[in-house]
């Protein structure tokens, strides 16, 4: 919106999703946007923030209008040294969330069957016992970080199992995985992009011999039901395909769902007569699962560019133009969720997020990402009701453009087992 007397954007120049009180809480510089600017364009970033819940709702929906091409794109210019490691040895090319029709919509359709409700269901157990064996671990404590302890360990556990990787892969996977989501939508040092792109180049050789590998020796797991859908017909499906989802999914599976689980439990912590509530009537669990989605999204931000001009809220901006699409303002904007700021996990329109994006790219992974957080917070509140946020803690999050999500989770368990 432009000033009436200046004829300038009120927030143009000063919107930076990397201001350190932005991080510690974005929600109050939102609404400000959502009522001045709703679309502008940020020099700073060259690009456009979309911020109200109908705006981005539509664009995530017209993926005619709006390309999915930029959302793997690096948020900030990477260092030469970074590129040249990258360019040698990483050779991801959009297929998934990156990737638009005809391609996507081929290539998607294998991945939602070899995604199937059966396989998600069968990893309900699975989930449990791994949360209680993590549990375990910890109940005889009374201090601990529930995100190294249970929200960071366990999505990625599972997503690695249903891929298939073998167990004993996953701690060099995640040493190999860290600081992927710095490099792609934080802001890093030269020396450290060059570190990360370097375990990129070893990530992406993995997925690359890990999948040649399952080719010869197919089991029950995703990604030997795509190489059977390849198996079947070759043309429709191509192995290179299968490496950039299975690379893909093996990220997009588990930092998200760690940050959602951590963020909603802080909040239900923090709002302790929700969690004795949910502690004492566990059939408002899955509620309180999409209240927390709502309140804060793992991915903030989401990146789309325009194929054509177009007007956005009653502005027009141009073709080839990049959108911020401000999901974590989405969420929190009053003409969709009354009383936005109140985390309320009786909120009955609280699934009308947009945490999982929607139309041709909607998230596939959501009913597993909903599952594991449903069984972690009947599992903890189960067994360690008494759980309290450890008082001389200030939670921090992560300094990054898209991801939100607690650094750390410091609890006190006043009875330990
Ligand atoms: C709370 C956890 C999660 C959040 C917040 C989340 C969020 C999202 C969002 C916003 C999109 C993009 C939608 C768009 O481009 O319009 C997306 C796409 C995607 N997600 Fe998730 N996701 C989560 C968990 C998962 C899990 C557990 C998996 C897999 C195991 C997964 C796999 C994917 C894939 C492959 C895509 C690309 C789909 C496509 O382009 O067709 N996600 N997700």
């Amino acid at each position: 919106m432009l000033n009436s007397s200046t004829g300038r954007c009120p927030v143009q120049g000063r919107f930076d999703p990397l201001a350190p009180g932005y991080i510690a809480d974005p929600y109050p510089a939102l609404a400000t946007l959502r009522e001045e600017a709703p679309v502008f364009y940020e020099p700073r970033l060259d690009m456009w923030p979309v911020t109200r819940h109908e705006d981005v709702k539509r664009i995530l929906t017209d993926h005619e209008s709006f390309s999915g091409a930029i959302t793997q794109t690096p948020f900030y210019p990477l260092a030469e040294e970074a590129k040249e490691i990258l360019d040698a040895g990483f050779h991801a090319t959009p297929t998934v969330s990156n990737c638009d029709p005809p391609k996507h919509t081929r290539v998607r359709a294998f991945n939602v069957k070899a995604f199937s409700a059966r396989r998600v269901a069968g990893l309900e157990p699975v989930i449990r016992a791994y949360t209680t064996e993590l549990l375990d671990a910890v109940a005889s404590r009374s201090r601990f970080d529930l995100v190294r302890e249970l929200t960071a360990p366990l999505p990625a556990k599972i997503v690695f199992s249903l891929i298939g990787f073998p167990e004993s892969d996953s701690e060099a996977l995640k040493a190999l995985a860290l600081n992927r989501m710095a490099f792609t939508w934080g802001r890093s040092t030269k020396d450290e992009q060059v570190r990360i792109a370097g375990r990129m180049v070893e990530y992406w050789r993995y997925c690359t011999d890990f999948v040649a590998a399952r080719k010869e020796d197919l089991r029950d797991d995703f990604t030997s039901d795509l190489l059977r859908s390849h198996l079947a017909d070759p043309a429709a499906l191509s192995v290179e395909e299968i490496v950039n989802v299975i690379h893909a999914v093996s990220f997009a599976g588990h930092e998200t769902t760690t940050n959602a689980s951590s963020s909603t439990l802080q909040r239900l912590l923090a709002h302790r007569e929700q969690w004795e509530e949910i502690c004492a009537d566990p059939s408002l669990i899955p509620n309180a699962v999409e209240e927390g989605l709502r309140f804060d999204p793992s991915l903030h931000t989401w990146r789309k560019i325009t194929t054509r001009e177009v007007d956005i809220g009653g502005v027009t901006v141009p073709a080839g133009a990049k959108l911020l699409l401000l999901i974590g303002s989405a969420n929190h904007d009053p003409a969709r969720f009354p009383d936005p700021d109140q985390f309320d996990v009786h909120r009955s329109n609280s699934q009308q997020h947009l945490t999982f994006g929607r139309g041709i790219h909607a998230c596939f992974g959501a009913p597993l990402a909903r599952l594991e957080m449903r069984v972690m917070l009947e599992e903890l509140t189960a067994r360690l009701p008494h759980l309290r946020l450890a008082a001389d803690e200030v939670v921090r999050y992560h300094e990054n453009a898209c991801f939100r999500g607690p650094v750390q989770l410091w609890v006190d368990n006043p009875s330990p087992a």
